[in-house]
């Protein structure tokens, strides 16, 4: 029984398998293997979502299994009962678990005390999730990685950012973070991430300087709302727009992780230019879904 809490934890091989699982699934999706037929697989959810509530309540019912969603305000944990108690009681009546809430440590500590297959659907720290569905689109779209390189503009000490710069590390492919000052990612997550694939640089056009994919995420992440109008001022000069993408690759593709706010973080012509390529990466979140269960439940 595996658990997927962190792209940091994950092997260059475990990434890979995951990725080519999820294009497998993708061009089979009426043929999904049963792999949770009995099962019932609890989501509890701490902040807002779409798509990964979503792809994670259809990929379960396609691969057998049946969903119960469990908003935490909602549960006995909105009322201050402890994460290893909640654990321990959901781990001796569902199969699996998937969470998104704001703390790590908290689904770490699910995890160990359920004793579940348990996955993080977005934390303060990583979103493992969409970087593999990302990582999928890069297969798919450019043929995979090697040699690739990715330039992540805006929030750089985001979950999202944080999660790429992991999965730079582990792949080898070079990153760019393009951020202010006040966005890039502290010395001590440099240190412990420990790789030369990770760039790091205050100047927008500088940073998607001959780049494959220029990829952005949202300037306000959940949690972050009281920080709103300082964090759009000094975001706003690594906004994707047109003029921008004209220091990338000819053939640069934009990615963006969804929700997107046209205005700030990328143009409504650049989103709607690349949307091909943007609602691909959501529907990709679907087939990541069920590539991540199936790879967690291998023997
Ligand atoms: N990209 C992403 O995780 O979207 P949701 O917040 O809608 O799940
Ligand atoms: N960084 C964003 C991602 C949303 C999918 C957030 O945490 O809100």
């Amino acid at each position: 029984m595996k658990n997927l809490l962190s792209i940091e934890a994950l092997s260059e091989q475990e990434i890979t398998d995951i990725v080519e699982l999820g294009t497998t699934l993708r061009k089979s999706r009426t043929a999904s293997p049963q792999v949770l037929n009995g099962q019932c697989w609890a989501l509890i959810f701490n902040k807002s979502s779409t798509r990964t509530r979503v792809s994670f309540e259809v990929g379960i019912r396609e691969l057998g299994g049946s969903v119960m969603f469990l908003s935490g305000a909602d549960t006995q944990l909105g009322r201050g009962e402890p994460v290893k108690d909640t654990a321990r009681v959901l781990g001796r009546m569902v199969h699996g678990a998937v969470i998104r809430t704001y703390a790590q440590e908290d689904v770490e500590e699910f995890a160990k005390y359920s004793k579940l297959p348990t996955i993080n659907a977005l934390t303060d720290e990583e979103h493992p999730c969409q970087i593999l569905a990302d990582l999928q689109v890069m297969h798919e779209r450019l043929g995979g990685w090697k040699g690739k390189r990715v330039c992540f503009l805006g929030d750089g000490d985001c979950n999202v950012a944080r999660s790429w710069m992991w999965a730079a590390a582990r792949l080898g492919f070079e990153l760019v973070i393009g951020a202010p000052k006040k966005f890039q990612p502290p010395a001590e997550f440099m240190e412990k991430l420990n790789t030369d694939k990770v760039k790091l640089s205050e100047d927008p056009a500088k940073a998607v300087s001959g780049v494959d994919v220029v990829y952005t995420d949202v300037w306000v992440s959940m949690g972050k709302e009281e920080e709103s109008a300082s964090r759009l001022q000094v975001l706003k000069p690594y906004q994707i727009n047109e003029e921008l993408m004209g220091h990338a690759a000819k053939d640069a593709v934009v990615m963006h992780c969804l929700p997107a706010y046209r205005g700030k973080e990328i143009t409504d012509e650049t989103l709607e230019k690349h949307a091909d390529t943007i609602f691909d990466e959501a529907e990709n979140r679907l087939h990541a879904q069920k590539a991540i269960i199936c790879w967690m439940l291998r023997k």
